[in-house]
């Protein structure tokens, strides 16, 4: 476990800076095993691709009937207390936060990358009062052949739109930090703001045969403006994880829908 140890201690110091964090093997591999199945069911039975078309033509396709919190490890996920006392740390979100979502996915082998974004909701862009972070598990790891993370130090603090980088597609930036080899169960927090890209494996890397699994899990610090939903069926989501109780013993309002607004298409 990382937690408490000196590195974690340095990177924490240096997250304003840097805007991530490292975590090499953060999740037990318990939960890893029970997460696998879950990602290969939400995946395979539509469900993933449901919850997009839902939020996307939430006219015609209606919220699926479970989103991903009502899957049992990914709910444990959610609370896995250590990541919530990561997160109430002072450096990243202080004690007072929120649950924002959760996504789930399986990449296929060989798939293609995602261009430079950043994933802090405002509309428009127009301050960093307050942090919103993201955790990113990656149950399987990172090899080579699965395509790295790259992040860009720093640019969290830079007022931009999402997409303000996204003409440079996947390619190399300066200064950019390449994420490329972790352990099962490893775990990435960014600020949310920070620009990142996941680039296609390198030309001669050994060809993936192993599909690259991703959790996602966004929270928000409480107490300044309220934060936007990124889905029209919100609600639910956070329905889902105060019907099942989730840390409700030692996070009673993680599930609350007041710091956030209406949502908006
Ligand atoms: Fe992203």
């Amino acid at each position: 476990m990382v937690t408490g140890s000196g590195d974690l201690t340095a990177q924490l110091s240096g997250f304003a800076a840097s805007g991530h964090l490292i975590l090499p093997g953060f999740l037990p591999a318990d939960l890893v095993a029970r997460l696998t199945p879950e990602v290969d069911h939400w995946v395979d039975s539509g469900l993933r691709q449901r919850s997009i078309d839902a939020a996307l033509r939430p006219a015609e396709v209606a919220p699926p009937e479970r989103v991903e919190l009502d899957l049992e490890a990914h709910g444990e996920l959610a609370v896995f207390p250590p990541l919530l006392d990561l997160l109430s740390h002072a450096a990243l979100l202080g004690p007072s936060l929120v649950f924002h979502y959760l996504h789930s996915d399986r990449r296929p082998a060989n798939g293609p990358g995602k261009s430079w974004h950043h994933d802090y909701e405002q509309r428009p862009q127009r301050h960093r009062d307050a942090p919103m972070v993201h955790a990113l598990p990656y149950p399987h790891g990172l090899r080579p052949s699965l395509g790295p993370l790259a992040v860009l130090p720093g640019s969290h603090r830079t007022v931009a739109e999402k997409d303000a980088l996204a003409h440079h597609g996947t390619a190399v930036l300066p200064g950019e930090r390449v994420i490329g080899a972790l352990p099962a169960g490893s775990t990435v927090i960014l600020h949310s703001a920070l620009f990142h890209t996941r680039r296609p494996p390198a030309p001669g890397a050994a060809a993936a045969t192993a599909a690259r699994y991703l959790i996602d899990a966004s929270y928000c610090r409480t107490g300044g403006e309220p934060w936007p939903p990124v889905k029209p069926y919100w609600r639910q989501v956070l329905a889902s994880g105060r019907r099942r109780g989730l840390g409700a013993e030692h996070r009673p309002g993680l599930f609350d829908a007041a710091p956030f607004t209406e949502y908006l298409p």
